[in-house]
């Protein structure tokens, strides 16, 4: 079975939260895009060229685990900005979600640019204020000096620039259904995510 499901949305919002708990629902394979943006934003802070990064980019290079920094997602915030990073990268993960059993990708444009006729398509969003507040509880476990205002000033930023640029600029598909988690909790998030894909599944 092919099944693709498209969640796009800013930074924050609780997208990865969301895309992993359906994924793992529905059993179907997870590709985190943004990891592949980070990839090349960690390539370039060694030096790389972020075109050339971007063309010769491999699976392994994708670890979450070193490349979840400010500075890594800055840089990758740049390189995303990149028409030619942006088409380098779109083989993959068209590829990715063209797999048996079913794929879920979470990013800024897989409902618009990568996967236009996806099964599904979610729009996981919420309010600058409260990604912030997020992100900060976040910080806050691993550093003690993180000011609130900062935080919220880069969140800002990065809606800002992923917002407005040229190539693929993160924007709702007209045909995705969006959910607000400002004021859910995740198990509401993620039972609304679930949902709005069942009812695809079966019809
Ligand atoms: O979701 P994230 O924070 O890991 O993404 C890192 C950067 O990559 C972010 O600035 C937006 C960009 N990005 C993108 O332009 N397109 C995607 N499909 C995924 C991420």
């Amino acid at each position: 079975m092919q099944f693709t499901v498209a969640i796009d949305g800013p930074a924050a919002a609780g997208k990865g939260t969301v895309s992993k708990a359906v994924a793992t629902h529905f059993g179907f394979a997870y590709l985190d895009t943004g990891l592949l943006y980070r990839a090349v934003g960690a390539r370039v802070l060694d030096g790389a060229d972020a075109i050339e990064a971007a063309q010769s980019l491999n699976a392994k290079e994708i670890d979450g685990s070193q490349l979840r920094t400010a500075e890594v997602a800055e840089a990758a915030s740049k390189a995303a900005a990149m028409p030619e990073v942006r088409a380098a990268l779109v083989e993959f993960q068209r590829g990715f979600a063209k797999r048996q059993g079913g794929a879920v990708l979470d990013g800024r444009d897989i409902g618009t640019v990568i996967c236009p006729d996806a099964s599904v398509k979610l729009f996981v969003t919420a309010s600058a204020e409260v990604r912030a507040k997020r992100r900060f509880l976040e910080l806050s476990e691993k550093e003690s000096s993180v000011d609130f205002e900062q935080v919220l000033a880069d969140v800002k930023a990065r809606d800002e620039r992923d917002a407005s640029r040229d190539a693929a600029p993160l924007v709702a598909a007209d045909d995705a259904v969006v959910i607000d988690t400002s004021e859910l909790t995740i198990k509401e998030a993620v039972s609304a995510a679930v949902s709005a894909i069942e009812a695809k599944l079966v019809s």
